[in-house]
C-alpha cells in the first residue's frame, strides 16, 4: 500500500493522544485542532501527525503519494452509530399524510410504517438489497461517513429477517465502510400476531436468535419499546436472551414515550439507548451512573417534527452522548451527518466542538469501534475527511445543506 502524507493542512481536527472511554459532560467540548499540520498515513494507519515546521526530515519521501490540503481541514470521517439502512423502498406517500395531518405513530396503525416497509422488502432479493443499500452507502461516504451501524428489522419473520442479516454481512465485505450488524426483529408486531403478541416475542426469541448467533450475523440486538410496540416487559425478556446469546443491547427508547426503557437498557448493559426524545429525571440518573451511551437522531426530531433529545441536560449529568442519522425510509429520510452537526448546534445548542465530537469518536464508542475509529489518534485506521476549503471548523454545522466534504479517504 502506498504512503500518504497530507501537508499544508489548515486544521487538522479530531485529535486525541488517548482515549479511554467515550467523551462525557464537559469533555465533549474538548476538541483539539492543529493549525498549519501534516498527517502521515501508512499501510492505511495514522503514523504520524505534526506541525508543518516540522515536517522536514521525519518522512521518507520515497513511495510517497502527497496531498496538499491547503486550506482545507482533515478530521475523523464521521461515525453513524444507527441506520436502517437496508431497506426496499422509500415511503414518500406517508411524509404526504403527515403533511396532511396524519401523525407518525397514526400511520403506523394504520399499517403504514415498519409494517409497510416489511410488506415491501418481502418480495425483494438479496442482491437487489445489496444494490441499493451500496448506492446509500457510497452516497454517506460521499457526506464524510466512514463508519456505520445497520439493523435489520424489516423482515420481522425468520426467513426475512436472516435475509436482512445476510444482506448486511455481504455489505461489510463490499463495502469500505466499516460495519456493524444489529438484529432488530423487535421492531414491530408482524398482524397475524395482534392477538398473541408475545408469540411474536418467542418467535424472537427461540427460531430468530439462534440461528443468527450460530451463523454470527450480528453484533447488536435491538427492541422497539414504545407504546403500540414492544412493551418493557417483553424488551426485558428480549434482552436477557440476547445478552446470553452473546448479544449487547442497542436499543430504541423513549422515542414518544416513557416506560421504563432506559433503566432496562441500563441493567442489560446496553452499549447505547437510542432516540430519547422523551426522557424523565429518573431515566437521566439512571444514565449518569453507567457506561450506556445515550444517542440522540435530531435529523428524527426534524423529519417528525417531535421533541429533541435533551443533550444538554444529558450532558450536565454526566453522561456520554452520541449522535447519528437513524437513515430510514420512515422517520429520517437521510444519512447526512453534516445536517446532524447542523441541527445538534440549531436545535440542541451543542457548541461545533461538541457535535463534531459526539459524530466522531463518540460514535466510534457507540459502535464499540473506538480502538480503531474516531479520533485523529497514531496507530488507528486513518479513515478522515478532507474538507474543502473552508474558513473554519465553525463553518461546517454553520453551512446547513452544503456539501463541504472533498473527500472521505477510508482504508
Ligand atoms: O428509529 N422508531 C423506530 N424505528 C425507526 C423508524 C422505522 C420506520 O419508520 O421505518 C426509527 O425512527
Ligand atoms: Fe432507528
Amino acid at each position: 500500500m502506498t504512503n500518504i502524507l497530507i501537508k499544508n493542512i489548515k486544521g487538522l481536527a479530531g485529535i486525541l493522544e488517548t482515549n479511554q472511554g467515550p467523551l462525557r459532560g464537559a469533555e465533549l467540548s474538548e476538541l483539539n485542532c492543529l493549525a498549519d499540520a501534516f498527517l502521515a498515513i501508512e499501510d492505511g494507519k495514522i503514523s504520524m501527525y505534526g506541525p508543518m515546521t516540522e515536517l522536514a526530515g521525519v518522512v521518507d519521501w520515497n513511495n510517497l503519494e502527497v496531498i496538499d490540503a491547503e486550506g482545507k481541514y482533515v478530521l475523523p470521517a464521521f461515525c453513524d452509530s444507527h441506520t436502517h439502512i437496508v431497506f426496499a423502498k422509500t415511503r414518500e406517500d406517508e411524509f404526504v399524510d403527515r403533511i396532511k395531518g396524519l401523525s407518525y405513530e397514526e400511520i403506523g396503525k394504520k399499517g403504514g410504517g415498519i409494517l409497510n416497509s416489511a410488506r415491501k422488502l418481502a418480495d425483494m432479493t438479496e442482491a437487489d438489497l445489496v444494490a441499493d443499500a451500496m448506492k446509500r452507502l457510497e452516497l454517506i461516504k460521499a457526506l464524510g461517513t466512514g463508519a456505520v451501524e445497520i439493523k435489520s428489522g424489516y423482515g420481522l419473520c425468520v426467513a426475512a429477517e436472516l435475509k436482512m442479516l445476510r444482506v448486511i454481512k455481504t455489505l461489510k465485505s463490499k463495502s469500505d465502510l466499516t460495519i456493524k450488524a444489529t438484529f432488530l426483529g423487535a421492531h414491530a408486531f408482524p398482524a397475524e400476531y395482534n392477538e398473541n403478541q408475545d408469540a411474536y416475542v418467542d418467535l424472537i426469541i427461540n427460531e430468530m436468535l439462534p440461528v443468527i448467533v450460530e451463523e454470527n450475523l450480528a453484533d447488536y440486538i435491538d427492541v422497539f419499546c414504545e407504546r403500540n410496540y414492544f412493551t418493557p416487559t417483553q424488551l426485558d425478556r428480549i434482552l436477557a436472551a440476547g445478552v446470553a446469546a452473546g448479544l449487547k443491547p442497542k436499543i430504541h427508547v423513549n422515542q414518544f414515550s416513557i416506560l421504563g426503557g432506559v433503566g432496562i437498557g441500563v441493567k442489560h448493559g446496553a452499549v447505547s439507548v437510542d432516540h430519547l426524545e422523551e426522557l424523565d429525571d429518573n431515566d437521566i440518573k439512571e444514565l449518569s451512573g453507567s457506561q450506556t451511551i445515550a444517542t440522540a437522531l435530531p435529523s428524527c426530531s426534524f423529519f417528525l417534527s417531535i421533541p429533541y433529545t435533551p443533550v444538554l441536560q444529558l450532558l450536565e449529568n454526566n453522561v456520554a452522548v452520541a449522535l447519528a442519522t437513524d437513515y430510514n425510509p420512515g422517520s429520517t429520510p437521510s444519512g447526512n451527518m453534516q445536517f446532524v452537526n447542523s441541527l445538534a448546534c440549531v436545535k440542541m445548542r451543542l457548541t461545533p466542538s461538541q457535535a463534531i465530537n459526539a459524530t466522531t469518536i463518540n460514535g466510534a464508542f457507540a459502535m464499540e469501534l473506538s480502538e480503531e475509529l474516531g479520533s485523529i489518534t497514531v496507530g488507528k485506521k486513518a479513515n478522515i475527511i478532507i474538507t474543502k476549503e473552508i474558513p473554519s471548523l465553525d463553518y461546517i454545522p454553520y453551512s446547513f445543506g452544503e456539501n463541504i466534504v472533498e473527500q472521505t479517504l477510508l482504508f
